[in-house]
């Protein structure tokens, strides 16, 4: 049977901006945003926490069989219960981060996430973001959008978003003293390692043999390398108007 509202998929590399597009979209059009993402980060995380190794899949897949994750979305992103207890923090660091990416390479694993993902919008009305939605999970989505950023631009945006907000005093006082030459090497290297853990994950998201990182045939590029956060919104808004029912 048919849903009776549209999946919106959203799909692209790491940091692109696809939970802050997807948090719009969803806003604007009254459907509920799923982070696929968080659902993989939630399974590093207790395969962390219980010392399972990344790389075998079978006691991954039993320790998913045993394992309960709740997306709960919100205006902004997904509040994340790990078997109850919220998660939503603890999985965006950077031992879970890493850990997802290398545990999604798995494919009966993606298998038991397709299935729950697949449920969780198929009465549609939904935004769904991740790396596959449009080419495993929901082949048959109204709209596919997949967003996508030069690496160094994503890593400037993850680094400006993660550095501490500045002051105007500081500003002031910045201005009245020369640039420390140490702060600025500090704040250069932070960025470098940022790009480099991206690139990284990207290069292993897209060359996986299950489900890689890649634009469906008919998903609708949307390079945001030189666009602003609001042109990105708008363009998006559009194509998303365009491929609805009035
Ligand atoms: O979107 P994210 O950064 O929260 O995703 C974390 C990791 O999970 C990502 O590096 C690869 C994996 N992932 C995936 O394989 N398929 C998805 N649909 C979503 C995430």
């Amino acid at each position: 049977p048919k849903r009776e509202r549209p999946v919106i998929a959203i799909d692209g590399p790491a940091g692109a901006g696809k939970s802050t597009l997807a948090a719009h979209l969803a806003r604007r059009f009254g459907f509920l945003n799923l982070e696929t993402g968080a659902m993989y980060r939630a399974l590093a995380l207790k395969a962390i926490e219980n010392d399972y190794g990344f790389d075998e899949e079978a006691p991954l897949l039993s320790l998913a069989s045993n394992t309960r994750i709740t997306l709960e979305p919100q205006l902004e992103g997904n509040r994340v219960l790990l078997d109850g207890t919220d998660v939503s923090r603890r999985i965006r660091e950077q031992d879970v981060t890493s850990a997802a990416s290398q545990i999604s390479i798995h494919p009966q694993l993606r298998a038991w996430m397709v299935h729950q993902q697949r449920a969780l919008g198929a009465k549609g009305g939904v935004v769904m973001e991740g790396r596959d939605i449009g080419t495993a999970v929901f082949p048959d989505a109204e709209v596919k959008i997949f967003l996508d950023a030069a690496p160094e631009v994503r890593g400037n945006r993850r680094y400006r978003q993660a550095a501490p907000v500045e002051h105007p005093t500081d500003r002031q006082n910045a201005a009245r003293q020369a640039p420390d030459p140490q702060t600025i090497e500090q704040k250069r290297l932070a960025e470098a390692a940022i790009i480099a853990e991206l690139k990284e994950r990207d290069h292993r998201d897209r060359t996986r043999v299950e489900s890689p990182l890649q634009p469906a045939a008919d998903a609708i590029i949307l390079d945001s390398t030189a666009m602003s956060l609001n042109e990105v919104l708008a363009a998006a808004e559009a194509i998303v108007r365009s491929h609805l029912p009035a």
